[in-house]
């Protein structure tokens, strides 16, 4: 498991502009979701462009273990045969997620279906991080959930003989929470309802309904969504081409800003509108970001952006938009560090349970690379010179990639290098990050020295 994994530092030291036209690996969100919904669907689920990254292989794992057949083709695509829904067989062992949060949790839905255990493990991080959130209403279905107190893995599963559909109003803004009630219901008869008061991304939604399934989404004039789902649908195989990651994104777009004399492209990204908060926020610091080529592929909108580097100002972060850009705060925060003036960012609870307490890393992160900062119990405030900040520091990781991947992006422009005690957490999102950033120009060196 990777906390068992030696520590393995990288710099990042300040870079040319930045330059080049380029892809990124597939939607992390759209992958997990791809191979879990093939491995429901009868026939075979062709997958072009997903992510091969830890955290996918592990829901890749996790569902050949409940009986699907997933294999790698000869031309980088992949082929999932599935089961039908109700068709899983119990797993000959424990099903160790690693660092993949998102794997767990909406598997945790699917398991709920079986009238048999599953038990569910993963790394140092995964096993701090709540489960709740997603168990509670999987018992209120009628599943038994064994294993420690305060519902932290390791946990065992068992679904009930008939499951209970039920009417779930998602009380933290959690698209794995939802995604988790709504994987169950399709194994519950009657229908299953999630109430969502605050529009997470809806990649589970689409991508079910693109499967075949009943499911209906109704928005009140309150902006609240009521999802209902049908259960026990038949589920068909489709193709699915897994448009490039906005979360990996960030990083080379935010390097981008803040590298002087830089211009890059990044073609066939995800635009979905639940995750590009961060694009928002950045032009409305200023940056020189245009969307080209936007157009709809697969039901969802795909683009290229274009980004110069570019003076940033502080801005404030409207607290409703955190769930567009949940996993971009990090990086973000490394934006404001070289805006000129105060940035401030609230409702940010979420990220104090995410791979890391991520509020508390960028806060220590920023602290010991010079920069002006103030971590309040959901809130930063960052306050940039418009000057690069000092650097310099060694950053601690946590098990956490957004954090070792957005100190990175810092060392890039800072005066002096950023190190991050550990780089090997980065392949469990975005295993070619070094490459792809070493080609347009950034330079790391590898090791806790030079
Ligand atoms: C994800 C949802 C988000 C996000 C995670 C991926 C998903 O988590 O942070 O990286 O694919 O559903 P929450 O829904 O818990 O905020």
């Amino acid at each position: 498991m990777t906390h068992s994994l030696p520590l393995s530092p990288m710099r990042a030291h300040q870079s040319r502009g930045l330059q080049g036209r380029f892809h990124l690996p597939g939607d992390k969100s759209v992958s997990h979701r791809s191979l879990m919904f093939g491995a429901m669907a009868l026939g075979e689920t062709r997958i072009t462009g997903l992510l091969e990254s830890g955290d996918i292989m592990s829901t890749a794992d996790a569902m050949r273990a409940y009986g699907a057949t997933i294999t790698r083709n000869d031309d980088g695509s992949w082929s999932v045969t599935g089961c039908g829904v109700g068709g899983f067989s119990e797993p000959d062992n424990v099903i160790d997620f690693g660092n993949a949060g998102t794997g767990v949790r909406l598997v945790m839905g699917l398991a709920a279906g079986y009238d048999f255990a599953s038990t569910f493990v993963g790394d140092a991080s995964l096993s701090k991080r709540p489960m709740g959130r997603v168990l509670n209403p999987l018992r209120d279905m009628g599943v038994q959930v064994l294993g420690r107190s305060g519902d932290r893995l390791p946990l065992t599963l068992q679904g009930p003989q008939t499951l209970a559909p039920i009417t779930y109003r998602v009380p933290v803004a959690s698209a794995q929470v939802k995604s988790a009630v709504l994987l169950a219901g399709l194994h519950a008869p009657g229908i299953t309802s999630v109430i969502e008061p605050v529009m997470t991304r809806d990649h589970t939604e689409k991508m079910l309904q693109g499967f075949g399934a009943d499911l209906s989404v109704e928005t009140d004039q309150d902006g609240v969504r009521t999802i209902s789902l049908q259960g026990h649908p038949t589920l068909k195989a489709c193709s699915i081409a897994v448009p490039g990651d906005p979360s990996s994104a960030a990083f080379a777009l935010v390097a981008a800003l803040i590298v002087p004399g830089s211009e890059i492209v990044i073609e066939n990204l995800l635009l979905n509108p639940t995750r590009t908060g961060l694009i928002d926020t950045l032009i409305e610091m200023g940056g020189d970001i245009r969307i080209e080529n936007e157009r709809l592929e697969g039901g969802e909108t795909v683009g290229d952006i274009r980004v110069k580097s570019s003076d940033l100002k502080g801005v404030t972060v409207p607290a409703d938009r955190a769930p567009s850009m949940i996993d971009e705060y990090p990086v973000l925060a490394i934006a404001a560090a070289f805006a000129e003036g105060e940035t401030r960012m609230d409702g940010l609870e979420e990220l104090r349970v995410k791979e890391s307490d991520r509020l508390s890393a960028v806060a220590a992160g920023l602290a010991v690379n010079g920069v002006d900062h103030e971590e309040g119990p959901a809130s930063l405030v960052v306050r940039g010179t418009g000057h690069p900040p000092a650097g310099g520091g060694t950053v601690e990781t946590h098990l956490d990639h957004r954090i070792a991947m957005s100190f990175l992006t810092m060392g890039l422009a800072s005066k002096e290098p950023v190190t991050v005690d550990d780089a090997a957490i980065i392949a469990t999102s975005f295993p070619s990050f070094k490459p792809t950033m070493e080609r347009l120009g950034a330079e790391f060196s590898e090791g806790a020295t030079q």
